[in-house]
């Protein structure tokens, strides 16, 4: 069954290249033009992770945070005889991907024109444009009980291009952060919202140094807060049915939990505050060097 969509569907038209990653997701161009790296309805994590990347995306670009477009990709009967490669490998065993609606993350530009960085090295990180995006992005992991660490991608563009209220200067090029991989948000297939301090956090702790007070994380925390439920809404109706097959009820469940926790993500802020430790604790003044 077809996806009720707001915008024309997508189709897959050609394979690029298999990426890493626990979901196997690959990276297929498009014939609106674009590429994505698509995340398939029989993914070895959970066909959920596919409604929990939806939502998150959805949910970061209502909050103004930095993400890639999302779309819902057609993958054919053609296109996968012509990409046979295409499939999940599961040890030795292939597992086919099957036709019909898959998740798609657009990529930056062209794969074969533009990098994507995983990592920038430290020096580079703090010249992030949108580095702020690191604490909104933390309030939002907190709020969705994201049990993955945040991952997120890098690139050099045009900044006035992708980061529309920087102000930058038409041409000015800098290193642009979109924020990636929500698969794991509300515990990826389990769907709950449960707390723990360390969870959601970028691995270079340097993303936070800016942080004094909580205040910081405005607005983010005032949006989330008062997060709308049309954005909800308007989300879930897009999603294609078979994605959520017979879990409506857990997920609308779950949905409203989350919104009447939207006011504790302060909270759930200062715990993280509470419990950065010495990843050492056991470790004693005393004992030094022999
Ligand atoms: N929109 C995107 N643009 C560029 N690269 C991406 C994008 N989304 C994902 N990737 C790349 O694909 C890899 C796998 O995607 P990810 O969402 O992290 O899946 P997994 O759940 O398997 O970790 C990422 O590590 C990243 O390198
Ligand atoms: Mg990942």
């Amino acid at each position: 069954m077809a996806p009720k969509l707001v915008e024309m569907p997508v189709n897959a038209v050609r394979l690029i290249r298999k990426m890493r990653g626990g979901a196997q997701a690959h990276l297929v161009e498009a014939d609106d033009g674009h590429f994505y790296v698509v995340k398939f309805q029989n993914n070895p994590q959970h066909r959920r992770i596919l409604v929990n990347e939806w939502i998150g995306s959805t949910f970061l670009t209502y909050l103004g945070i930095s993400t890639p477009e999302p779309a819902i990709i057609h993958v054919s009967r053609d296109f996968l005889r012509e990409n046979s490669e295409v499939c999940i490998q599961l040890g030795t065993g292939r597992r086919p991907v099957e036709e019909g609606w898959h998740f798609g993350s657009r990529f930056p530009g062209n794969p074969m024109r533009n990098v994507v960085y995983d990592f920038l090295p430290d020096s580079l990180l703090d010249k992030v444009e949108n580095l702020g995006d690191f604490l909104g992005v933390l309030a939002f992991d907190k709020w969705m009980a994201n049990a993955d660490s945040r991952q997120a991608v890098f690139f050099r563009a045009r900044l006035r291009e992708w980061l529309p209220g920087s102000g930058a200067h038409p041409l000015r090029l800098g290193f642009v952060a979109h924020m990636i991989d929500n698969g794991y948000v509300f515990e990826g297939p389990h769907w709950r919202l449960q707390d723990s301090p360390l969870q959601g956090l970028y691995f270079r702790l340097q993303v936070y140094r800016g942080v004094r007070r909580l205040d910081d994380f405005q607005p983010w925390l005032d949006r989330i807060a008062n997060f709308p439920e049309e954005v909800v809404d308007q989300a879930l109706k897009q999603i294609p049915p078979e994605w959520i097959a017979e879990d409506e009820a857990e997920l609308w469940a779950m949905l409203e939990r989350l919104l009447a926790r939207g006011r504790r993500v302060a909270d759930l802020l200062e715990a993280s505050r509470a419990a950065r430790e010495n990843p050492f604790p056991n470790w004693k003044r005393h004992d030094f060097a022999r």
